[in-house]
């Protein structure tokens, strides 16, 4: 094995996150990194005492706020940032977020800079910007987790209505991690079955609605926002890189020029390995989604503009 994850923040997605790897038993060592005193550090010991009854080999190891201790690590995860409570949008974390992800993307880098930076705090395509930003990395090494766990939102969903196993359930979706994300049904199959051959339209367009609004949903009744799905996504998205394992999925990246965007970072179908971002796969879209796509765009930039005025670069 001999690889190495460091996740930053050890809060509710962090943890998590540290915990599905360790289970996975694909790396040797998870580190955890918080600011708050010996939080890591707790969270740490917690997971790895399940070491024994989970079968796995990785250590788990938490530290407050060493960065020395992450050196050399083949992927960072940064959940570090506030979460939203109820009636908050993702962006209205912008500026609290922005200057906790320049400030350790910068610190996480300088100990790994070969490191593949998955991102995970909100609003998370303008967290993906700022650290792409933050670290001058190629974007081929930073990018954002969403739509793994988007996706698997709509899964969830379909298989639920239709009474199938959500491991039968493909979905695809593109655009930013918010309201304005783009669900692509078209493109959403139960074992190679277009979706649309299997549920009527107005069923489709209330699972699309729930999905958009899937993060909102779990706020309302949690009161902070989810945690077990991000964290086993941006884990799937770990094992990917690690194990080099060329998956298709939509991840946010830096745009340049596909799907007619440029100097936004956007959720688009990527295929993911250990160098990173091996290939974005530019789908030739249909006018309405087309639409759609530049929509959710739109919306982003607008939130970039809000980055912009923080004048942290
Ligand atoms: P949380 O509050 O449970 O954990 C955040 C942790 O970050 C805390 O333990 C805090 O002490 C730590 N932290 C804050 N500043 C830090 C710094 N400078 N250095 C190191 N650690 C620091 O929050 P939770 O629920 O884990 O969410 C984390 C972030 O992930 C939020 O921004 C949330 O909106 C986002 N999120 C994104 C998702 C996605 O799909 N991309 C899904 C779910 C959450
Ligand atoms: C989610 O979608 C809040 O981004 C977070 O659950």
């Amino acid at each position: 094995m001999n690889k190495k994850v460091t996740i930053i923040g050890a809060g509710n997605v962090g943890a998590t996150v540290a915990e599905v790897t360790a289970r996975k038993n694909i790396v040797d060592e998870v580190v955890l990194i918080d600011i708050k005193p010996n939080f890591a550090e707790g969270k740490a010991l917690d997971i790895w005492e399940s070491s024994h009854i989970n079968y796995f080999d990785t250590k788990v190891k938490g530290y407050t706020d060493d960065y020395s201790k992450t050196a050399d690590s083949d992927v960072v995860v940064i959940t570090s940032g506030v979460p939203r409570k109820p009636g908050m949008s993702r962006d209205d974390l912008i500026g609290i977020n922005a200057k906790i992800m320049k400030d350790v993307s910068q610190k996480a880098y300088e100990y790994s800079p070969n490191a593949k930076f998955i991102i995970v705090a909100n609003p998370l395509d303008v967290m993906t910007y700022t650290a792409y930003l933050a670290t001058g990395l190629p974007r081929t090494k930073v990018f954002g987790m969403a739509g793994v766990l988007d996706t698997a939102r709509f899964e969830a969903f379909i298989a639920e209505a239709l009474n199938v196993s959500p491991k039968d359930v493909n979905a695809m979706l593109l655009g930013g991690h918010g309201d304005t994300m783009v669900p692509l049904p078209r493109l959403t199959s139960v074992s190679g079955i277009p979706l649309p051959e299997l549920m009527d339209a107005e069923t489709i367009h209330k699972l699309v609605e729930r999905t958009k609004k899937g993060g909102g949903e779990i706020v309302k009744l949690l009161g902070t926002s989810a945690w077990y799905a991000p964290g086993a996504a941006a884990a799937e998205m770990v094992e990917a890189v690690i194990l080099n394992s060329h998956r298709v999925f939509p991840v946010c990246v830096m745009l340049d020029g596909e799907y007619g965007q440029h100097n936004v970072a956007l959720g688009v179908p990527v295929k993911l390995g250990y160098n990173g971002i091996e290939e974005i796969i530019d789908l030739k879209l249909q006018e309405d989604e087309m639409k759609l796509m530049e929509i959710s765009a739109n919306h982003v930039k607008s939130v970039m503009k809000v980055l912009d005025d923080l004048k942290l670069f």
